[in-house]
């Protein structure tokens, strides 16, 4: 969603916001702006639209020379996409600037009171208020006017202000919206997700909640809201800047398809030794508390929910235990039952999606011990919990999750046979065969993707087709609903994903002549059954997509297409079926001509419930 990128320093700054705001482009957005510090005034440059709308708006502009400035990419929730609403905000009188991500949930309150007292309005924005706030409590120490206006305002949310007569300052808060230090030499960066300023610094200080930042070339101050100093360790990300380049792709989804086998061997790595069994040094909820525990609830949304649901087929099967899972919007809705002995799993590759936060508090507050799967370190999640299992899929740019989601899946994976371990409902030798099998699957994929050309031979044959239905069960159920939400997200064709069982209880009536299935085929124990099923779209002239287990020439027979996978036991399937249906989105969504990194009114991360 909203980007913010800060910088102070020696150098020119409007070209170094611009390349940030463009690292920031992958979160989604409608409109953006710049605001630097020049020649003693604020200058204000904002745009609808793309950041090349905004690149034409700076061209010739007079910013040159400013050493300290604000950038930000708005997505739209207070106020439509305009160049009045897009950020940075100011003050009535210029002085001061602002962006903000997130919400200020009071602000309609905060507006009336702000404009009886005699300030006036130019946006319908949330975010205007904070400006104003700014302004009001402002008597010559920026610091304190940040702190007073924090404890007006509620909601959740990240910003960074600038005051003309603080050459050098930025001075930055958040409450449960991210906000990351670059720390550089003789400069330093603010922004709200790393890749903003990765090609300038590697080495990161992450603001907690409730806190606030006071950041100069030369220093960083993190300060608690009494404003007493707080202690903040510098650490240095691995990914590098040429994680955050197209590394000779066309597009951020394509390279990062291509990445799956390093991101799942990279999760694997160090967990499933040589000499046998499981070890999951990081997670820091002890193995005695894990083994009492009698149920597991996952709560996720999108791609991570889809994770979530091969964890169920997985952790029951593996560890024996009672599984839940809920889409987290819909969990704090629900009278959950959870005790201390219930596992609640966060799954969320950005660690920043407020649904799933939310429901990670609410199972918190409720008793439950509460674990984290994310990609991203330190990110807010790893906060809410009492555990917290990283995946290790490197920086993910393209707004549709790929590799992070294998890598979700590789580690609930992970975490079932640990439960298994502990809980002992497995045999040693049977962990042991699994995680062999588990350590193989990243060079079949290599091999599979290496040898890959039947998808692109299928979209071509397909794109244009209105609707697609997917049907699958058991651990094939879950790939389809992701296969569905890919094609659904980069191409706008409408997808309905569903248990293949149930499909003649509905779905069926959407079946013509042509139509395509896409049928998760793979070998098993539901086989057979997938194959009625089949045999169920075709008696309808409907045209199958089949995703099939290498060796199996039969179902050629039975379908129009197929896209073999290499064979391994049913529970690690969904590591390898979703990848072919991945590939098939990605080139039918590129022959429809869409934008498939950013596609339209989708965000990477949703930061708003
Ligand atoms: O960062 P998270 O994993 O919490 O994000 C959850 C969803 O917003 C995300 O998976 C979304 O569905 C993606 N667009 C999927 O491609």
């Amino acid at each position: 969603m909203c980007g913010i990128i800060a910088y102070t320093g020696q150098r020119q700054c409007k070209d170094l916001l611009y390349q940030g705001l463009r690292k920031l482009e992958y979160r989604g957005y409608d409109s953006a702006g710049l605001s630097v510090l020049s020649d003693g005034r604020i200058e204000l440059v904002r745009a609808v639209g793309n950041l090349d709308s905004l690149e034409q708006e700076l061209r010739g502009d007079g910013c040159t020379g400013a050493s300290l400035g604000l950038g930000h990419t708005r997505w739209a929730t207070h106020g439509r996409p305009s160049t009045e609403n897009a950020h940075p905000h100011l003050d009535c009188d210029g002085k001061i600037s602002i962006v903000l991500n997130g919400i200020i949930e009071n602000y309609q309150e905060l507006r009336a009171s702000l404009k009886a007292e005699g300030h006036e309005f130019t946006s319908e924005t949330d975010a205007e208020v904070v400006a104003h706030l700014v302004e009001k409590f402002y008597e010559g120490d920026l610091v304190a006017a940040v702190r007073k206006s924090i404890s007006e305002i509620s909601g959740h949310f990240a910003f960074c202000v600038i005051h003309k007569d603080h050459g050098g300052l930025i001075v930055g808060a958040r409450k449960e919206c991210p906000l990351l230090i670059g720390v550089g030499k003789g400069e330093n960066f603010i922004a709200s997700a790393i890749p903003a300023f990765l090609s300038e610094t590697r080495d990161v200080m992450v603001l907690g909640d409730d806190e606030m930042v006071v950041v100069t070339p030369d220093g960083v101050q993190i300060l608690d809201l009494e404003l007493q100093p707080l202690d903040r360790e510098v650490t240095r990300v691995s990914w590098d800047a040429e994680a955050a380049e197209k590394g000779g792709y066309e597009t951020f989804m394509r390279k990062e398809i291509y990445e799956q086998p390093g991101a799942l061997a990279d999760t694997l790595a160090g967990r499933l030794p040589d000499e046998g069994g499981v070890v999951l040094e990081e997670l820091t909820i002890s193995a005695e508390d894990l083994a009492k525990i009698d149920k597991v609830y996952l709560v996720a949304c999108g791609t991570s929910y889809h994770a979530g649901l091969v964890g169920r087929y997985v952790l029951e099967n593996w560890a024996r235990v009672a599984v839940e899972l809920d889409v987290a919007s819909e969990f704090r809705y629900r009278d959950p039952v959870l005790s201390p002995s219930t596992l609640v799993v966060g799954i969320s590759q950005s660690g920043e999606t407020a649904d799933t936060l939310v429901a990670m508090r609410q199972a918190r507050s409720l008793g439950a011990k509460v674990l984290a799967i994310t990609n991203i370190m330190g990110s807010q999640a790893t906060r809410d919990a009492d555990g917290v299992l990283y995946t290790r899929a490197g920086l993910e740019i393209g707004v549709a999750a790929t590799k992070t989601h294998v890598a979700q899946i590789a580690a609930i994976q992970l975490l079932a046979l640990y439960l298994a371990q502990i809980r002992n409902t497995l045999p040693a030798d049977e962990i042991d065969a699994i995680a062999r099998e588990l350590r193989s699957v990243p060079e079949l994929m290599r091999g599979y993707l290496d040898n890959e050309a039947t998808a692109h031979e299928i979209a071509k044959r397909y794109y244009q087709q209105p609707f697609f239905l997917y049907l699958g069960r058991g651990v094939g159920l879950p790939v389809c609903l992701e296969g569905a939400l890919k094609l659904k997200e980069i191409s706008y064709i409408p997808t309905e994903a569903y248990a293949a069982g149930e499909m003649k209880h509905g779905p069926i009536a959407l079946l013509d002549q042509g139509s395509p299935v896409v049928v998760v085929a793979n070998d098993g124990h539901v086989y057979e059954k997938v194959v009625s099923n089949i045999e169920e779209v075709r008696a309808r002239d409907a045209s199958v997509i089949a995703v099939a287990t290498e060796g199996n020439e039969g179902i050629r027979t039975l379908s129009e297409d197929v896209m073999y996978i290499p064979r391994t036991s049913e529970m690690l399937s969904p590591l390898l079926s979703v990848v072919p249906l991945q590939l098939l989105a990605y080139y039918i969504a590129q022959l429809k001509g869409c934008n498939v990194d950013q596609p339209r009114n989708l965000a990477k991360t949703v930061t708003v419930e």
